[in-house]
């Protein structure tokens, strides 16, 4: 796979198989346009007669026309202006590539057309990371176990033209960034759909402890015997019903000194939720092997974050188990008591990320965390109230939010804050511990939140809740590509630059 930046001339001139420029509803945009004039006004004659409509999405594959040297013009629909942001920029090209892809079409230029910057996109340089990156993860591939792979040909060359700025440094950073950003996507998206024997706990553990090696990360897997020295009761807890045994995976990024902060990154890394004794319903049960997407963001963010050499402190902690209802699983009512002490009722065996986080909060708290970030596919109430479109954000800290509400915008990601007000806490109350995990359907979302929250020890914590973005398996939301989104690992590594810069 390459990518390259031309800044030196119009995409008019460069080979491939597809050049690809954009329409607005009803409107082409500015590449577009000028295309046109080598086109004798065929685009614009396709809009007119609402052959080409621009809507969001839409793909329009035509022969070029002599003089261009791409084979193929693809007009990308980018919909309306107005609503166009940085997660429909990624979305799209993230189309276009899959449309591509089953067209054989594999080297592909993109017009960067300026016309597309705005709010969302202020710049050439976003313009170009959302494009390229939503362009690379197209490459991500759904039926990898079958025996003949009926695949598409994936992306092979992506070229960035019509950009002025040739040896334009910040659209060289653009471009590597994209890279690393699709890389880092593309892990977590193949992490989450794989099959739940194929990715165990010890697994995981395995190939983070691989990919670690060679780097300047520093990885430490505790097993069950460190697990239980260091009174993990909580991940063992919901670990007993399962015959694969639990790990806490932790990595390790020292970009700044000791005296530093350091913001910790924790994921629920439940790499299969059968609800455990509280169980689940048999219909569509087998999507929760995509139960440890936020473990999946948080470390894929960390080779990212390595390779950028972030100047800041980030610890990734990641408490990973299966959730099964074997003849040690644990009843509702149980009680267990979480690595800071904190004893837990649980009611119900299937709220089991927040009882596994828990001790993920607790561990990065002894290992020195001064900011807590976790991510969780923590609760069916964030899918109900925000679908696949957007993820819940409820935080302890308004500074900590902001960073990570501008990470998102960065990243392509959709986060939005639902409220911690005081009579929520009530959710908590247990007759016979310190806390119950579950306080009933209403408000699920917050009261998941507010039992995270009692393990950060006052820190400033942030909570997002990808339950419902990090996987669209919604068939009628035709504007979110289907399956795995690796939400929301970019804005994990653009939250740490941030963080870096204090
Ligand atoms: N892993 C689920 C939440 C989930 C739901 C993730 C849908 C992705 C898609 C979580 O562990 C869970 O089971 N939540 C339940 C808890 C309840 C039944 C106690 C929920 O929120 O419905
Ligand atoms: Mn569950
Ligand atoms: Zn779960």
């Amino acid at each position: 796979m390459t990518v390259a930046m031309r800044g030196d001339g119009p995409p008019s001139g460069i080979g491939g198989d597809a050049l690809v420029v954009t329409a607005y509803s009803d409107e082409l945009g500015t590449a577009a346009a000028v295309l046109d004039l080598a086109m004798d006004g065929e685009l614009a004659a396709m809009v007119g007669s609402g052959e080409l409509r621009g809507r969001f999405a839409e793909v329009t594959v035509l022969p070029a026309p002599p003089g261009i040297s791409a084979r193929r013009v693809v007009v990308l629909g980018l919909g309306d202006r107005d609503v166009l942001d940085n997660f429909r920029l990624h979305n799209a090209y993230t189309f276009a590539g899959r449309a591509l892809r089953r067209r054989r079409l594999t080297r592909v230029v993109l017009a960067a057309d300026a016309s597309l910057c705005g709010p969302a996109v202020p710049d050439m340089a976003a313009l170009c990371r959302a494009m390229v990156t939503g362009m690379l993860i197209a490459n991500h591939e759904a039926g990898m176990h079958k025996s003949n792979p009926d695949a598409a040909p994936l992306i092979e060359e992506v070229t960035v033209a019509g950009v002025d700025g040739e040896g334009d440094s910040s659209l060289d950073e653009a471009l590597s960034d994209a890279m690393l950003l699709a890389d880092s996507t593309l892990r977590v998206m193949r992490w989450v759909s794989a099959p739940a024997n194929t990715l165990t706990p010890t697994l995981l553990a395995a190939e983070v402890t691989e990919l670690c090696a060679g780097t300047s990360l520093g990885v430490e897997v505790m097993d069950r015997a460190a697990l239980e020295s260091a009174g993990a009761g909580a991940l063992l807890g919901i670990a007993s019903g399962s015959a694969e045994p639990p790990v806490m995976i932790i990595v390790r990024h020292r970009g700044g000194s000791d005296a530093d902060p350091t913001l910790a990154l924790v994921g629920k890394g439940i790499t299969f939720d059968t609800g455990g004794t509280s169980i689940k319903p048999a219909l569509g049960m087998e999507m929760m092997k995509s139960d440890m997407g936020g473990g999946a963001a948080v470390l894929a963010a960390m080779f990212a974050i390595a390779a950028l050499n972030v100047p800041c402190n980030v610890l990734a902690v990641v408490p990973a188990t299966e959730n099964m209802p074997g003849g040690r699983a644990l009843k509702p009512g149980d009680v267990v008591r979480a690595l800071d002490g904190t004893t837990i009722e649980v009611v119900n065996t299937d709220a089991e990320g927040r009882v596994v986080l828990a001790d993920g909060l607790s561990l990065a708290r002894r290992l020195g965390a001064s900011h807590i970030v976790d991510v969780a596919t923590l609760t069916g109430a964030a899918v109900v109230a925000l679908g696949h479109v957007n993820a819940p954000l409820m935080s302890s800290d308004r500074a900590l939010t902001d960073l990570v509400l501008r990470a998102a915008g960065q990243g392509g990601d959709r986060l939005a804050e639902f409220p911690m007000h005081p009579e929520y806490d009530s959710c908590l109350r247990s007759d016979v511990a310190d806390v119950r995990n579950w306080g009933g359907r209403e408000a699920a979302a917050i009261s998941g939140a507010i039992f995270v929250r009692a393990f950060s020890g006052g820190l400033p914590w942030v909570h997002l809740d990808i339950a419902g973005t990090s996987w669209n398996e919604q068939a009628n939301l035709r504007e979110v590509p289907r399956g795995p989104s690796g939400a929301p690992v970019r804005t994990l590594v653009w939250l740490a630059r941030l963080f870096a810069r204090g």
